[in-house]
């Protein structure tokens, strides 16, 4: 075999090396239709994994709340930042008879939450700090029948939370060697949240698995972004990187080298940053972003097992979320994060920026029901996947090994 072959080769399954463990074959359809491997998914996975539920600014001040449905759980919970400043969380549950302590999604307190049912109110500790005619309890239990709490730690600005009573690990060990694949990047200095949040009829690794790979934007979406990640050398889609770090990886896309914005995407670029053409101000802080210095960079993004993807352009960073209701519906939250506007110029750029996304996610929406239409006719047994698609086989790995553990 002479060199030039030799490179091809290597080339074309050059992600499974840095992965050999997770193997070549097949995934069974069964993985995203059998409501039995969705049960132990929900057991063995979710109810024990660090899970993302939000970001510490929008909770910026003492008292400050919001409530996160954890469905797959089978549970709500409170999240509160403390008169002590820090950010815990607890089962959205009063004590008393079990009533949701929060109705609301989110809010602020002057330090007490108090149930709508019978008052009893909790600190943002989470202590019950007062019972109405609570000399007619036959025992005390002010300080006692506290808020059940909830592991809850942060990295980076996210709040995770682990629903195992006795996690098996702390955040930072669940996250190993992923937790500084963006140190530095200025997650900060993007506050403004525009959202997309949708219930979509398929298993939450078929959502999930549109959102792990780019090759299918050449195809899927030709209309709304023709050439954004394709063109020239590169008729699909170019990986620059693909990394794996343990239960986590990452992938590093290069922005297509013919891509011309329309006149309307060109003014709103002017003003104020998007996806199509991110900038490198994020390049500056945090040094592990495009680790091959390609001149055709546009993002890197990290996917945190279970469910939590974070794409980190240059001037702008998007979260995607999958949180399972059943196994086959999925409740996709998808949260762009900008730097404020300032002036109308800039709230134009935003609102382009996010319409820029609406028609692609819409179309990965719909697909996503067709596949999981599909798969639950039981007409096929199997999917397959490419070495650009390393992550989603890798995702369906470690899920696959999280099942199938002993206890
Ligand atoms: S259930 Fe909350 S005060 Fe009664
Ligand atoms: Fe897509």
């Amino acid at each position: 075999m002479d060199d030039k072959v030799k490179d091809t080769e290597a080339k074309r399954h050059r992600w499974l090396e840095r992965c050999p463990e997770m193997g070549t074959e097949p995934v069974p359809v069964a993985r995203v239709t059998d409501p039995n491997y969705f049960e132990k998914e929900r057991e063995k996975i979710f109810k024990r994994a660090w899970l993302h539920v939000g970001r510490v600014n929008e909770i910026p001040n003492k008292g400050d709340w919001f409530v996160q449905d954890v469905v797959v759980a089978g549970t709500s919970l409170i999240i509160v930042r403390g008169q002590d400043d820090v950010v815990r969380a607890f089962h959205n549950i009063c004590r008393h008879r079990g009533s949701k302590l929060a109705l609301e999604k989110k809010g602020t307190s002057t330090g007490m939450l108090s149930c709508h049912f019978h008052g009893w109110t909790y600190n943002t500790e989470g202590k019950l700090s007062y019972i109405p005619d609570e000399e007619k309890y036959y025992e005390p239990l002010c300080g006692k029948q506290n808020l059940l709490p909830v592991a809850c730690d942060t990295w980076e600005g996210f709040i995770f939370i682990n629903l195992d009573p006795e996690p098996k690990e702390t955040l930072l060990e669940f996250l190993g060697p992923a937790a500084d694949r963006f140190e530095g990047y200025p997650f900060d200095t993007n506050p403004t949240e525009l959202i997309y949040r949708g219930d979509i009829k398929a298993n939450w690794k078929l959502v999930m698995d549109a959102q792990a790979e780019a090759i299918h934007a050449a195809f899927l979406h030709v209309n709304p972004w023709p050439g954004l990640f394709s063109g020239g050398d590169s008729p699909f889609a170019k990986y620059l990187d693909i990394s794996f770090y343990g239960q986590h990886s990452s992938y590093t896309l290069a922005a297509g080298t013919e891509y011309e914005p329309t006149e309307v995407e060109a003014l709103a670029l002017s003003m104020g940053p998007s996806v199509s053409s991110s900038g490198d101000d994020a390049i500056q802080t945090c040094k592990k972003l495009n680790p091959s210095n390609d001149p055709n960079w546009i993002f890197d993004s990290l996917v945190l097992f279970p469910n939590f993807i974070i794409y980190c352009f240059g001037g702008v960073f998007h979260t995607h979320q999958f949180w399972p209701l059943d196994h086959k519906t999925t409740t996709w939250d998808l949260r762009m994060h900008l730097p404020a506007a300032t002036k109308a110029s800039e709230l134009f750029s935003q609102e382009f920026a996010k319409i820029f996304l609406r028609d692609p996610f819409l179309e990965d929406g719909v697909i996503n029901e067709e596949m999981q239409k599909a798969m639950e006719s039981g007409a096929m047994s199997h999917f397959y996947m490419q070495d650009d698609e390393a992550l989603i086989r890798h995702c369906y790995w470690v899920a696959h090994n999280a099942v199938m553990a002993e206890d």
